[in-house]
């Protein structure tokens, strides 16, 4: 893999990561329903804990995913065909991706992610396999429209969007996402997105509160991200990890429970808590086929193919950015 000097960083989040962590936190923390947007779980020890809950028995999803992309990878070469651009949305950890560069054989890869130390370090991890890749990383907030690296504007483009992220994002934002998705790509693009399916509930609860406690310790660990970082000085022992299926609007819901009436200071801020209270830490939507399509084309991706792992857990959809017309 070359990646390219000087091209690193093509784009910067002009506030601060900073600034807008402690904006998200106080505003979520002074709403009726408590919240914090799940993007703020992933510091160093929250992206590890996240690397531990993927191994976890209970939890499915990435191994299931990634059962798709090693079984059916001729299907996507045949369906994406050799020599477009790959452009990743938030450069994930770098197991899925070279099962994708291996099948398709891309011009190149642009890996897009807000942390330009996690853009390096996936980065550097493709490089033994991939020599001859171009790579361009991109440093940018893929959740509004990036501006892609001119080596890749003439190229025909394909979007990888694996994880069933888009689940963490309720149905306006989604949409929101995957439009602006199709901005950065332009015309004529495809998108390969990973979908969590609608399945029994024990399963999922399952999945979101494992015996071994990582996923409450994932969950809590924002509590002491909070602290260090926005001067806070939450209990942590004030709080459970709780995880809830939120039937009607398909979906887990992680949530921090106050065990006990408790007051709390965040950048100089003060809260308080009623025992029982929650503060609303993650949604992770899961689709039936409908759903799942219907979302893509409320955003103008056109759904040609949908993949599923043994077990039925999960798709891998390939879309197309059309704008299908329901008038003749
Ligand atoms: C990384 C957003 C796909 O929703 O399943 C795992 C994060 N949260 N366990 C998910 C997560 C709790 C995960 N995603």
């Amino acid at each position: 893999m070359a990646i390219e000097p000087g091209l690193r960083i093509v784009d910067h989040d002009a506030d601060g990561i900073d600034t807008a962590f402690r904006k998200d936190v106080l505003a979520g923390l002074s709403q009726r329903q408590k919240a914090v947007p799940a993007r703020w779980f992933y510091d160093e020890t929250g992206s590890e804990l996240f690397e531990a809950i993927t191994e976890l028995p209970e939890y499915y999803p990435t191994r299931a995913e990634t059962e798709i992309l090693e079984r059916h990878g001729a299907d996507f070469a045949a369906a994406i065909g050799a020599g477009r651009a790959v452009i990743e949305f938030g450069s994930g950890s770098s197991t899925k991706t070279p099962l994708l560069l291996r099948a398709i054989r891309p011009a190149a890869y642009v890996p897009i992610d807000i942390s330009g130390d996690f853009l390096r370090q996936s980065a550097a991890a493709l490089a033994a396999d991939f020599p001859d890749l171009p790579v361009f990383p991109v440093e940018a907030d893929f959740t509004k429209p990036v501006d892609l690296p001119a080596q890749v504007a003439d190229l025909p483009k394909v979007g990888f969007f694996p994880g069933s992220t888009i689940g963490n994002l309720v149905p306006p934002s989604a949409v929101d996402l995957l439009r602006s998705m199709r901005r950065t790509l332009g015309e004529g693009t495809m998108l390969l997105i990973g979908m969590d399916r609608l399945k029994d509930e024990a399963t999922l609860l399952a999945a979101y509160d494992d015996p071994a406690g990582v996923t409450a310790a994932f969950n809590l660990n924002l509590i002491d991200r909070i602290n260090r970082e926005l001067d806070g000085d939450m209990a942590r022992e004030a709080f459970v990890h709780e995880a809830r299926w939120n039937d009607a609007l398909g979906r887990i819901e992680m949530h921090l429970k106050a065990i006990r009436d408790v007051r709390f200071a965040v950048a100089g801020r003060s809260f308080a808590m009623c025992a029982g209270e929650t503060i609303h830490t993650e949604n992770s939507h899961k689709y039936d086929l409908r759903s799942a399509a219907m979302l893509l084309l409320a955003a103008g991706w056109t759904p040609r193919a949908w993949h599923t792992d043994s077990a039925n857990r999960f798709y891998v959809a390939l879309a197309e950015a059309t704008e299908p017309r329901s008038a003749p």
